[in-house]
């Protein structure tokens, strides 16, 4: 902050804050994106409600673990990146409910996949604790290999038949 009245001097600077001041409208590009923009996902009816708020439940912690990973990741903060890959590990996997009708249960594909989103989860784990010096493009494909899953499973949820 001391800097800056020696920056204000610059005649190049004071005219570009001069020009920025004298526009009242935001630059075009805060205008394109609006600043909220809420993800929602489609509702397949085959489920039931009951089953529906339990799923949900476990996927707003993985909702918080993915964005915690993401952002640990992002920083190669690997004590971080351990932290949240494992608590996507641990997280409990989702119970098939044999009591309700075949076509009311969650398909055989998505009970399958949690299997391997425990294992990619645990494959990150294991490569920030390696003892070998740390890749970042390894970092990186550990994590879009995780965020496949997710979204594999999601597909698999939504459109079972494809
Ligand atoms: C084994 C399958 C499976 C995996 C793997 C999976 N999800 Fe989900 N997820 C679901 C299902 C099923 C729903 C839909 C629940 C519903 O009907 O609202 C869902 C919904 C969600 C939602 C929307 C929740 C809401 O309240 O609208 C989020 C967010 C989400 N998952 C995050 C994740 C993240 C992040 C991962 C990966 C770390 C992940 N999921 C992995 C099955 C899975």
């Amino acid at each position: 902050m001391r800097k800056l009245p020696v920056l204000l001097s610059t005649p190049l600077l004071a005219a570009a804050l001069a020009t920025g001041c004298a526009s009242s409208s935001p630059p075009p590009s805060a205008e394109a994106v609006p600043a909220q923009k809420k993800a929602a996902m489609q509702t397949p009816s085959y489920l039931t409600e009951a089953a529906r708020l339990k799923i949900r439940a476990n996927m707003s912690i993985h909702r918080e673990n993915m964005a915690g990973l993401l952002s640990s990741l992002l920083v190669l903060d690997k004590d971080s990146v351990n932290h949240f890959a494992a608590a996507i590990s641990a997280q409990p996997r989702l119970a098939q409910d044999m009591s309700v009708p075949k076509d009311e249960r969650i398909p055989a594909r998505v009970i399958e996949l949690q299997e391997e989103l425990h294992t990619r989860a645990d494959a990150l784990v294991t490569l920030v604790n390696s003892k070998e010096k740390l890749k970042s493009a390894e970092l990186a494909d550990g994590f879009a290999n995780l965020a496949k899953v997710c979204v594999t499973c999601h597909a698999s949820y939504l459109y079972p038949e494809d």
